[in-house]
């Protein structure tokens, strides 16, 4: 780490304190000097660190620059993540994880974008990732659950994240199944879950879970425009963005410990506003109307046709939206 690096993790430790310069300097082992100058660099950078001489230095709690330093502090204290990359643009937080995970990055890894210029989400779609908007992240999993388990992790992060939100914003959200996160009727999260298979076992290699939250309102696309939210349309509250990516992590990493006691799908199932539902089911083999009546433990959803049956719709290639 270089003395940037340490006196920024210094400060984001002790955000919106005075610390004086004689005191980080004693407390990272360096000199006053060295101190000064890198407040003087990361000032430059944009970040809001007063300095007064008798109180020392003080970086703002309005200080939302997305940093390793400013998100590490916030995980868990047995958090897995050992690794954050944090990026001011890339073409997709998944896409850079995945070239990690393929290449051999063990379990603990996260990305981090401050601006995706290739946001991916489900089912091929685009995921509109504008600059200063949002949250866009990947995590690495490495678990050693049978396939069928390891994919419910996906459910997993929409409560995770709704679970964030509430701590954060005092908002409680809605998960519409498979995996988007609602407030007031309009999506405010998306997650791409994506594997790599190791046939021999019959496990998952590996999973990335890519979770993009809009935060802070922005211009959207006119086709966007009734369909997204963002965070700061429904709360008061300052959302601090490292905490919110920390939260998130911490609830998720919480419930991948005790994955297959499926602890998350009691939440799950209660915040699914599509349950009671008509829906529109649309695969790429047919589509039909019927009601969702109940998510399994499996995470599939249950859906009851007009001639009284019932069918199982996995999450695989297909969309599912409310009727009417
Ligand atoms: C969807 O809405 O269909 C899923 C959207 C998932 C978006 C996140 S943002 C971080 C990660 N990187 C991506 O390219 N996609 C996911």
């Amino acid at each position: 780490m270089t003395t940037k690096e340490r006196v920024l993790a210094f400060l984001e430790e002790h955000k919106g304190n005075n610390i004086s310069g004689a005191q980080i300097a004693s407390s990272l082992g360096v000199s006053r000097a060295s101190v000064w100058k890198a407040v003087e660099v990361l000032r430059n950078e944009g970040y809001p660190i007063d300095a007064a001489s008798k109180k020392g230095y003080c970086l703002q709690n309005r200080s939302d620059i997305l940093s390793k330093e400013s998100i590490f502090p916030l995980l868990a204290k047995d958090t897995h993540i050992h690794t954050i990359d944090v990026y001011k643009e890339v073409d997709s937080t998944n896409t850079v994880i995945k070239q990690l995970a393929n290449a051999g990055a063990p379990d603990g890894v996260l990305v981090v974008s401050e601006h995706q210029t290739a946001g991916r989400g489900r089912l091929g779609r685009q995921f509109y990732s504008p600059k200063e908007g949002g949250v866009y992240f990947s995590v690495l999993f490495r678990l050693s659950y049978p396939a069928e388990v390891t994919t419910l992790v996906t459910s997993a992060a929409a409560v995770a994240v709704c679970r964030a939100i509430r701590s954060i914003c005092g908002i409680e959200a809605q998960i519409k199944w498979v995996n988007d996160v609602y407030i007031d009727g309009k999506k405010v999260c998306g997650i791409l879950t994506e594997a790599s298979m190791n046939f021999e076992n019959q496990t998952l290699d590996y999973v990335v879970v890519g979770i993009g939250v809009n935060v802070a309102s922005q211009e959207y696309p006119s086709e966007l425009q009734s369909i997204i939210t963002a965070l700061d349309q429904h709360t008061d509250r300052h959302i601090d963005r490292s905490l919110l990516i920390a939260t998130i992590v911490n609830e998720l990493e919480v419930f991948c410990k005790e994955l297959a006691s499926r602890s998350f799908l009691k939440e799950y199932r209660a915040r699914s506003f599509l349950l009671g539902q008509t829906v529109r089911v649309i695969s790429s083999a047919q589509t039909y109307e019927a009601k969702a009546i109940e998510i399994d433990d499996d995470g599939h959803l249950i859906v009851l046709l007009d001639d009284g049956t019932t069918k199982v719709v996995g999450s695989g290639e297909v969309s599912v939206r409310p009727v009417g």
